[in-house]
């Protein structure tokens, strides 16, 4: 419908980026859902209008009243959100009119005025997502393909289209890691050139967090931050940011050295065994790992620039005070229950951080705290007390701390030693 309804206006409309990347990995997959389409209107024989997109956007709304249009951006894009069912999911469809791009400056936004589809592709980031399939006729069906992306599909390489993608888009640096570690490619190597280029010519100096935040830009590079650290492939991805340099853009003091690589693994490793329901965003708190490395006067604002949520910034800002509270303390505790009583304090994701940083003998006391030690229960509760004959009131928390605190300390092991232990402090009170 949407290539009838371009052909009736005289433009044409193109099946653009990574859904025809993916179909041109995947062929004859029947089973490729594609959730995320972008399209692209052009005109016949010359630039479609600025507004072409919006309204053929707008056409098919009507003809489909089901299907949700938002409408974005200074040059306008629109955006069809069609909510299939609870099973398949939703799929958006992008619709643009063919534009070409300037930056005004390197890592700035883009200015944009309308063009040709070539054009259109040229402003992308890689070779294999600059490929166009044409859906409208005459040669509907048609591969465009102007800059050798079936080529670097089939070698399995990620290439830019030209030397001054990664100082326009630093976000690129990110993807071409991206890409190159979710289908398995090679980083072509004079792309991979560029791309140190672009890092020693300092451009996350513009963009980097430490100084002033270019909210744009902050908000892309964050989106592939997270990609990066939700996958699957974290690992491989993250080592290859580092190896080219590309934590820089978090602050230019971040290393990925053995020890930060080491610590982000482990709060990996304890995240999946304590919170296998994933209650907490582990890539998060990878990310939070990373910051932590930094000076503490500097972590909170780094956090805060990346908009990170507010108990994460919460979490970077007061890391320092528990971490050392948690130092000092820990190893003077003789009892379980002093290491109770301090860790209980913090919360789960805290305390994963700080036994990454800490030493064997902390790390384990906080594994024994977290996976047995905050799991003790007392053998009698509140209902309990009401039934000897106690009445609820601040007593009644003391009776059950100190109940927990013999409890844990071995020296209650059982309901009648529990009710015998409550006889005696009160007694004595
Ligand atoms: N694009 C670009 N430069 C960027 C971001 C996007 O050139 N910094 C272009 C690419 O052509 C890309 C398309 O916009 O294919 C759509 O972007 P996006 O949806 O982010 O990526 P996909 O290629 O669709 O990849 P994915 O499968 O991860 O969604």
């Amino acid at each position: 419908t949407a290539a009838q309804q371009a052909h009736q206006r005289g433009w044409h409309l193109y099946l653009v980026g990574g859904a025809v990347r993916d179909l041109l990995l995947a062929p004859g997959e029947e089973t490729l859902t594609l959730q995320d389409i972008d399209l692209v209107v052009d005109g016949f024989h010359r630039a479609a209008d600025v507004g072409a997109g919006v309204e053929l956007a707008n056409q098919l709304q009507e003809i489909y009243p089901q299907v949700r249009l938002s409408v974005h951006g200074e040059f306008q894009t629109a955006a069809l959100i069609w909510h299939k069912d609870a099973q398949l999911g939703s799929l958006m469809i992008d619709i643009a009119t063919a534009r070409t791009e300037f930056y005004p400056y390197p890592a700035a936004n883009p200015q944009v005025e309308a063009s040709s589809i070539r054009q259109d592709l040229y402003r992308r980031d890689f070779t294999i997502n600059a490929l166009a399939v044409r859906l409208t006729s005459p040669r509907e069906g048609e591969l465009l393909d102007f800059f050798g992306g079936v080529e670097d599909l089939r070698s399995q390489q990620i290439r830019v289209l030209h030397a001054n993608s990664f100082i326009e888009d630093p976000t690129r640096i990110y993807r071409a890691v991206r890409f190159a570690v979710r289908l398995g490619f090679k980083i072509d190597p004079h792309t991979e050139d560029y791309i140190r280029y672009a890092i020693c010519s300092g451009v996350y100096d513009r963009l980097r967090l430490e100084n002033h935040p270019a909210p744009a830009l902050t908000t892309r590079l964050r989106a592939e931050l997270t990609y990066i650290l939700e996958a699957a492939y974290w690992k491989p991805a993250l080592q290859l940011l580092s190896n080219l340099g590309a934590l820089r853009c978090l602050h230019s003091n971040l290393v990925l050295d053995a020890n930060l690589w080491w610590q982000i693994r482990f709060v990996s490793r304890w995240l999946k065994c304590l919170d296998s329901e994933n209650h907490f965003s582990h890539w998060l708190i990878r990310l939070e790992v990373l910051i932590a490395a930094l000076k503490p006067d500097e972590r909170e604002q780094i956090a805060a620039n990346l908009q990170l949520p507010k108990d994460s910034i919460e979490r970077l800002r007061d890391l320092e005070k528990i971490e050392n509270s948690v130092q000092q303390n820990l190893k003077k505790c003789d009892k379980i229950s002093e290491i109770f009583l301090l860790l209980r304090q913090y919360k789960v994701p805290s305390l994963i951080i700080v036994a990454a940083r800490s030493d064997r003998l902390e790390r384990h006391r906080i594994w024994q705290y977290l996976t047995k030690w905050s799991k003790i229960q007392t053998f009698l509760d509140g209902n309990d007390l009401k039934a000897m004959g106690y009445k609820p009131g601040p007593q009644f928390k003391q009776i059950l701390d100190q109940l927990l605190i013999a409890t844990l300390d071995g020296e209650i092991m059982n309901r009648e030693e529990s009710v015998e232990f409550v006889t005696n402090i009160t007694e004595k009170t």
